[in-house]
């Protein structure tokens, strides 16, 4: 049994350590990290995936982040164990997040990823938003919380300031 629950700051170098098992070497230099930097996650929205025994199975976090005059809900990272993938354990995290979004009053989230895989959870390519470079727009993802949400904005992704 996996239960889902909000990171707490004792979970920290753990879900490190499950980023560095999942992602390449040198995931931090992604130019995503420079909107996190300094910036604490959402509290609430960002999860730890545990089983029966306790072990960290998934994890899945979330910034805040400006687009003009904009907010949305930048996620990521999210990873699933290598020995946990394929299970729907990503898409358990990613939808729970969203009705949990929904509830906290987000109206958009965006990410930086593959649209083969995220385009079953509603995302699609954000024609109008720049994330700083070097990132490949066709990465660039976003769904519509409440709808219509991203209808109009456009520009620069910024790092949140408030
Ligand atoms: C991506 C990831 C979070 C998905 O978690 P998961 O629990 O394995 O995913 P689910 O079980 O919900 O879904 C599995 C399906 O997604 C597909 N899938 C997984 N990664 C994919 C990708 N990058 N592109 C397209 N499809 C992908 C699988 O082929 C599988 O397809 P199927 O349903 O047709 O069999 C997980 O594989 C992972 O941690 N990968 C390494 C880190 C990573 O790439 N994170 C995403 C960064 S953008």
């Amino acid at each position: 049994m996996i239960e889902l629950k909000s990171e707490q700051p004792e979970d920290k170098w753990e879900v490190e350590a499950l980023y560095d098992l999942c992602f390449a070497p040198g995931r931090e230099a992604l130019s995503s990290y420079r909107l996190r930097d300094d910036v604490p996650p959402v509290a609430g929205l960002s999860q730890v995936a545990r089983d029966g025994d306790g072990i960290l199975a998934g994890a899945i976090r979330f910034w805040p982040v400006h687009i003009g005059d904009h907010d949305a809900l930048l996620l990521g990272p999210v990873a699933v164990h290598p020995t946990r993938q394929g299970e729907g354990l990503g898409g358990v995290l990613i939808r729970d997040s969203v009705d949990k979004a929904m509830e906290s009053g987000w109206s958009r989230m965006m990410l930086v990823g593959d649209f083969p895989y995220y385009k079953r959870f509603g995302f699609a390519q954000l024609d109008r938003v720049e994330m700083p470079p070097p990132t490949n727009p066709a990465r660039v993802l976003g769904l519509a919380i409440k709808p219509g949400a991203w209808d109009g904005v456009s520009g620069q992704v910024r790092r949140w300031q408030r």
